[in-house]
């Protein structure tokens, strides 16, 4: 299963990797660019809430939620004291609010976890009737050619401090299986964890062509935090799409 104990060290080994906080500067770009004031955000698989505690910072208001309890209990410690978010515990095969959202969010790849492309059309679908009219959905992917070429079949190991992983990587008819054995220290002992998680390659008109099946028109595609097209060897995609 995926982010169960994971949870515990995500944000340490995120952190390292990525700034949550130009990724919301970039969110807030493409607000600007796309000329869009949004008030009323839903964050899919927000995670341990990151991005959502900044977007609560600057007075947003938004509803986020999570496949994973555990992801959920680290960004509840969060964001429990911003009276601006709610957090609920939902699937984005079938998550339902019961109301619109002007803006619908999903960062750090977390759409590749859907591995079903009738999944995602659904997905896609719901994201659609949960928007409003001129509503903006805002999502990434890690690329084809990361998936497939970058982590592909190669094992990559992580040593420090009181953390050692082993990441072991098999990519099969467009799946990317991550095997991952953590060790962590706690006390002078290292406790032993593993984790199998699975994504899915996309590549990027398989993509834009279900966002125009369910309705998107105005679909823009960008080369990770940019405004530029995307690559031949982009490693993340942008998606923005316009109801
Ligand atoms: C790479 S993490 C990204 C988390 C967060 N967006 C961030 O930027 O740190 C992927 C997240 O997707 C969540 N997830 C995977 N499948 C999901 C689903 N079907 N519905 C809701 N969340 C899901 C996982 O639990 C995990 O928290």
């Amino acid at each position: 299963m995926a982010y169960n104990e994971f949870s515990l060290i995500y944000d340490k080994l995120m952190m390292k990797d990525i700034n949550y906080m130009n990724w919301y500067n970039y969110i807030k770009d493409i607000f600007n660019k796309f000329g869009k004031k949004p008030n009323n955000i839903l964050e899919m698989a927000c995670g341990t809430g990151n991005l959502t505690e900044i977007l609560a910072k600057e007075r947003y208001n938004i509803e986020c939620f999570d496949l994973s309890e555990e992801m959920l209990s680290i960004a509840y410690e969060k964001l429990r004291k911003y009276k601006n978010v709610s957090i609920r515990n939902m699937n984005m095969l079938n998550f339902n609010f019961n109301k619109k959202f002007d803006s619908i969010i999903s960062i750090c790849d977390s759409i590749n976890y859907i591995i079903n492309i009738e999944d995602l059309k659904k997905t896609f679908l719901n994201v659609y009737n949960h928007l409003d009219n001129e509503g903006i959905f805002i999502f990434d992917i890690n690329s084809y050619y990361k998936l497939s070429e970058v982590i592909g079949d190669n094992t990559f190991v992580h040593d420090e401090d009181d953390v050692f992983y082993t990441w072991e990587n098999e990519f099969k008819d467009n799946i990317s299986n991550f095997y991952l054995t953590f060790f962590i220290k706690e006390n002078d002992v290292y406790h032993r964890f593993n984790e199998f998680h699975r994504e899915r390659a996309f590549h990027i008109e398989e993509i834009v062509l279900l966002l125009k099946k369910v309705g998107f028109e105005k679909i823009s595609t960008f080369d990770g935090l940019s405004f530029e097209r995307p690559k031949e060897y982009s490693t993340r995609i942008n998606f923005v799409a316009i109801k």
